[in-house]
């Protein structure tokens, strides 16, 4: 394609370091569409005659056709997708073939395929994390009013419900789809048409191209247009973001699947068995997830790493950019589906939740609170009170809700027997009723709104 100048051929290692045809295949269906909204622009401004640009559409259907087929071949001598097509091409409909690359230069043409890609990875991915947030809410809802240990530090801290953990992860996803959201608006301009780096003096439609290719409009500068990536790393970055929330969710499922945990059974379909101890269920899907979220967020600092410091325009490093995108959109589709199959499958030991809930003296704020409320202790003192209650439980090995009213009276003689209404897990979660608290009926119009009902 490039030949004309040069009286020898690359080294055998040169074509290989410059081949990207084993990756960039991944592109073809972009590459073809690109292709041929073009040629169709090309022929609308008379730059290719119609029966010349109609003989290139139906050739590029046909290269189309049998990459379906067949697949895509790893040509090294051609280099990339771009070439494999159009040499393809002129195998199928001879050199008029030759007019497709009019006022086109792989620089756009990349940049545009890459966009595109892109565009169809982030409408995957919200697909794929709708499907995990309707997991994420049926279960809510079904455990919208079981009680579980709410931890800081990993300790017991004030009961919570099941349903309302399950909804912090909803927002994190919600918010996760509308980072890729807001990279798909940003992205959606079309670079064809800036050509090399400097546009091009042919008489081009670059609007009907835009249009024709689901585009908002052209890029408005031929220069950044081929040389940047902002919207790929911009779409690593909600990527690696959403893989972290992933891995958090992954990392709870690791440990309430453990025996000293015991939260949840996941079911037989996402866990795996050891060759050796036959008592085992190890939870390899979720420690996954939190393996490939180290493996994301080092796609994303590739990318970052590999544009830091390259002057414009285009310069074949940018070749780098696709591996580590296409790698993160396959272990991200992978996580956010295996995520949504644990989450569907799972069973939830509530009963277990509840017992641990119950023994972690969890409802000590409570306690605190009521002398606030009920007695007009200055919270501080409060505290320090029921610091010594539960001190004296431990003694006696009871929850708070059962040490003797007497015992409570020693501590501190305000303390009535209205106390006990409150010091039940039941009772706490039901008080938490501030917008965005852990109360069951909060949790229910939380999955409410989040339905849009
Ligand atoms: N395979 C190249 C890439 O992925 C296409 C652009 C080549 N442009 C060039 N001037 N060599 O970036």
């Amino acid at each position: 394609m490039w030949g004309g100048r040069f009286a020898e051929g690359p080294a055998a290692v040169m074509r290989e370091i410059n081949a990207s045809i084993p990756f960039d295949k991944r592109m073809w269906r972009q590459d073809i569409a690109a292709s041929k909204a073009h040629v169709a622009m090309l022929a609308t401004q008379g730059v290719v005659a119609q029966e010349d640009a109609a003989a290139i559409s139906a050739g590029l259907d046909t290269v189309a056709a049998d990459y379906e087929a067949n697949g895509v071949p790893d040509d090294l001598t051609l280099e990339d997708i771009h070439m494999l097509s159009e040499a393809k091409l002129a195998a199928a409909i001879g050199p008029v073939a030759g007019r497709l690359h009019t006022a086109r230069s792989r620089n756009d043409q990349v940049a545009t395929d890459f966009r595109l890609w892109v565009r169809d990875a982030i409408d995957q991915t919200r697909t794929a994390l709708a499907a995990l947030d309707a997991a994420l809410l049926a279960r809510a809802e079904q455990h919208a009013g079981d009680v579980m240990p709410g931890f800081t530090h990993l300790q017991s801290a004030q009961p919570v419900t099941l349903g309302h953990h399950l909804m912090a992860y909803h927002e994190m996803i919600a918010r996760d789809a509308t980072r890729f959201a807001d990279a798909r608006a940003r992205m959606n301009l079309c670079p064809l048409g800036s050509a090399a780096l400097a546009g091009t003096g042919f008489p081009l439609d670059r609007h009907a191209t835009a249009a024709a290719l689901g585009f908002d409009g052209p890029t408005r500068n031929s220069l950044d247009a081929v040389s940047d990536r902002d919207f790929a790393i911009e779409y690593l970055t909600a990527a690696a973001q959403c893989s972290l929330h992933l891995s958090r969710l992954a990392e709870e499922f690791v440990l309430w699947a453990s025996q000293p945990f015991g939260f949840v059974a996941l079911s037989d379909q996402w866990s795996t068995g050891s060759s050796i101890m036959p008592q085992k269920r190890n939870p390899d899907a979720a420690e996954l997830v939190r393996g490939h979220a180290g493996r994301i967020t080092g796609c994303l600092v590739s990318l970052m790493v590999t544009m830091k410091g390259l002057p414009l325009a285009y310069s074949k490093d940018m070749q780098d950019d696709k591996p580590p995108v296409f790698e993160c959109h396959d272990l991200l589709g992978l996580s956010i589906a295996a995520m949504t199959g644990m989450i569907e499958s799972a069973t939830f030991r509530t009963d277990r939740m509840r017992a641990l809930a119950e023994s972690g003296y969890a409802t000590a704020t409570d306690l605190a609170d009521w002398l606030v409320r009920e007695a007009n202790v200055p919270f501080r003192e409060a505290h320090h009170i029921t610091g010594r209650a539960v001190a004296r439980a431990e003694a006696l090995a009871v929850t708070l809700d059962q040490v003797p009213l007497a015992d409570l009276k020693a501590i501190d003689p305000r303390i009535d027997d209205r106390v006990y209404s409150v010091l039940s897990v039941d009772a706490s979660v039901a008080s938490r009723t501030s917008f965005g608290g852990t109360a069951p009926d909060n949790v229910r119009a939380a999955i409410r709104a989040a339905r849009g009902e």
